[in-house]
């Protein structure tokens, strides 16, 4: 899996860290965080803008010494309603990274830096973060399980098609201009309960897909550098750059609180796919409560069941 786990000790400590960093790259308002986190998006002001490791000379360099797997590029206009998932190997042209760093704005490219966190020279500024948003969110969601960052760098009106994360996210917009349309999983029209279930499976998981309908749903914000906003846990989300280069940070992350949640969803769509109808999760915090329980009893001849197909289909 990408990113990092955080060890319980670790996570036990974070926010005291990030309550005493002298400099702080992130603002978040106590007032906000609490009112709206994890229920709606909100806007939030940081300094990664200011920052000479956010550069795009420093960016490009990061991404010559990082193994080519991290770095995954798209060239041309792609349609906003593409498949996110395989945009990137739809959309590469066969160029090389080289090609494409050399000519970056002839060739309208964009480029997704996955997990810089693991470069020495950005893992203090990003566990610098990553102590700030679990001193931010202490209250709400204290315990931080993993994380992972991804740095996005494209030319002008590029799109990152509709598609939902499995996790929590601060978007940090560094250079340029961004138009982000978040929707609310809470709308059942949106995504329906079933849609939550197999997005957040142990198996067959697949992302819910883009309707027309939902478009007067959207909420849209407008990044500018120095602003980032708040997407909530699997908050559907599309993202249009500016007329100009654009360069943002996605932070995002899982806590013990949404971990409980998947495990739940998880379950639910083992029940669908054994011809039950479950509850919703978050109706019931008991009935949740023995899904997550039983989803990670689940979890051991699940994976010993896929074992043993995957060896039966080497076999045959
Ligand atoms: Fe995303």
């Amino acid at each position: 899996m990408l990113g990092e786990f955080v060890p319980r000790d670790v996570a036990a400590t974070l926010a005291e860290r990030g309550r005493g960093l002298s400099q702080r790259l992130v603002d978040f308002s106590p007032d906000t965080v609490k009112a709206s986190y994890n229920r709606r998006p909100f806007l939030v002001s940081h300094h990664l803008d200011q920052h000479p490791a956010f550069r795009l000379s420093s960016l490009f360099s990061l991404c010559r010494r990082l193994p080519p797997s991290e770095v995954k590029y798209r060239v041309g206009v792609i349609p906003d309603t593409a498949d996110f998932d395989s945009s990137y190997a739809r959309f590469s042209k066969g160029l090389s990274l080289d090609d494409v760093l050399d000519r970056f704005e002839q060739s309208k490219a964009y480029i997704c830096i996955y997990n810089p966190e693991r470069d020495p020279a950005y893992r203090p500024i990003l566990e610098g973060i990553l102590s700030e948003v679990a001193a931010a969110i202490n209250e709400c969601d204290p315990v931080i399980t993993w994380y992972s960052t991804y740095v996005f760098i494209s030319t002008q009106d590029s799109v990152t098609p509709y598609h939902m994360d499995r996790e929590m996210n601060f978007l940090l917009q560094v250079r340029g201009t961004k138009r982000v349309a978040l929707w609310d999983p809470a709308d059942d029209e949106v995504m329906s309960p079933a849609d939550k279930d197999r997005l957040l499976s142990m198996f067959g998981s697949k992302r819910a897909t883009y309707s027309p309908a939902f478009e007067s749903k959207a909420m849209t914000y407008e990044l500018r550098p120095g602003i980032g906003v708040h997407h909530p846990f699997i908050a559907p989300h599309r993202v249009t750059t500016g007329p100009e280069l654009s360069v943002s940070l996605a932070f995002t992350f899982r806590t013990q609180k949404s971990d409980k949640l998947t495990s739940a969803h998880a379950f639910n769509h083992l029940l669908r796919r054994c011809g039950w109808l479950p509850a919703e999760v978050g109706h019931s915090p008991l009935a949740d409560g023995i899904k997550v329980v039983a989803s990670k009893a689940a979890q051991m001849p699940i994976s010993l069941l896929q074992k043993a197909w995957r060896a039966r289909r080497m076999a045959t």
